[in-house]
């Protein structure tokens, strides 16, 4: 029996300067009332200079290290998803390794927009299922700040900078129910073209800043998230009655509320952090799933189903034994 991707440890890391909807309002043609009514944002954190998705992610992959009592020497394999790296190369996943002393193993950055994070943790789990690797940090951090457009009110309202880690450590296997049961990942590359970014370092005198064709992205996210969670619960055979918590992309509280309804989950039983941290791309998972964890809602043993859908479109889900 392959051993199971047991999630150790949990960490996040959230830039110092938070940025209410008022202040955005102040050099955006905005209000707090409409951030809000559509999306249920309040404010988001803004990275400093300094706050690099490398220095980032460096410090939520201690956290998580710390919160799972690993060292840097238990870490064999480093995956981070970002949209917003430091560098085009070397990885930002070796720039946290060489940050944490890790000496071991692999890193490397993984593109997947906003579900990055569920595509880390796919692939880390498939890694650690066929022995290549025991202890695998995935990670999500994100400066989205770098890349909005500033005159296009209709998304610079809407993001925020973080970053969450999880350490994964291979389990006993038998005897243990604990780890990651199941992953399932999708991609529709003719639905490119309604979120997306314009640009990159590839491209000459284009930086990039992020495009979103609002209502179509929107459309899209509640069908195939609500298709992505009962393709979850069904390859598991279970009902959303089964499930203690639901760990959803933040990008609008108006999506997680329309998804919850189609799914006939309490809203109780579901984690929200947009609220607070905005959309944070592939940091937004690991950051929700850590709000929960270190504040005691989410415990061992709890059943947690993560989901999540960007720029693509790709989209996916994570089932968790925690
Ligand atoms: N402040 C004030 N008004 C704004 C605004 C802002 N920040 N952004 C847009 N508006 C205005 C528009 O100009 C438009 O005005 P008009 O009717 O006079 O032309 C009006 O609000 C409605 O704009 P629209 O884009 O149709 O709004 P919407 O109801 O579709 O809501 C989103 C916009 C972005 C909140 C919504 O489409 C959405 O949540 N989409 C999904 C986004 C997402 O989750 N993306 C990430 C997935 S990874």
């Amino acid at each position: 029996m392959p051993p199971r991707s047991i999630l150790a440890g949990i960490g996040a890391y959230l830039p110092q300067r938070i940025v209410s909807n008022d202040e955005l309002a102040r050099t955006v043609d905005t209000t707090d009332a409409w951030i809000r009514e559509r999306t249920g944002i309040q404010q988001r954190h803004f990275a400093a200079p300094h706050e690099t998705a490398v220095f980032m992610a460096t410090e939520s992959a201690r956290a998580a290290l710390a919160d799972a009592g690993a060292q840097a020497s238990d870490v064999d394999g480093i995956i981070v998803a970002t949209s917003t790296p430091d560098q085009a190369f070397p990885a930002t996943a070796v720039r946290v390794q060489a940050a944490l002393g890790a000496t071991k193993g692999f890193g490397f950055d993984l593109a997947a927009a906003c579900a990055g994070f569920v595509y880390g943790l796919s692939v880390a789990d498939c890694m650690i299922k066929c022995g290549q690797a025991k202890g695998v940090l995935v990670i999500g951090s994100e400066v989205y700040s770098r890349i909005l457009n500033w005159a296009d009110r209709g998304t610079c309202v809407l993001f925020g900078d973080g970053a969450g880690a999880v350490f994964l450590r291979a389990g006993e296997g038998a005897g243990s129910d604990r780890g990651i049961l199941s992953t399932h990942l999708h991609a529709q590359g003719t639905l490119g073209d309604i979120l997306y970014v314009d640009g990159a370092v590839g491209q000459p005198d284009k930086p990039g800043h992020l495009v979103m064709h609002g209502k179509e992205v929107f459309r899209h996210a509640v069908t195939r998230l609500a298709e992505a969670v009962q393709e979850a619960l069904a390859a598991n055979h279970l009902t959303a009655a089964d499930i203690d918590w639901l760990v959803p992309h933040q990008a609008n509280r108006r999506i997680i509320d329309a998804m919850g309804r189609k799914l006939g989950l309490p809203i109780d039983r579901v984690v929200i952090t947009v609220d607070r941290h905005a959309n944070t791309s592939a940091a937004s998972v690991p950051l929700a799933l850590h709000d929960a964890w270190k504040d005691g809602r989410i415990k061992r043993g709890d059943l947690v189903l993560l989901e999540a859908l960007g720029g693509g479109l790709v989209w996916g889900s994570a089932l968790v034994r925690m």
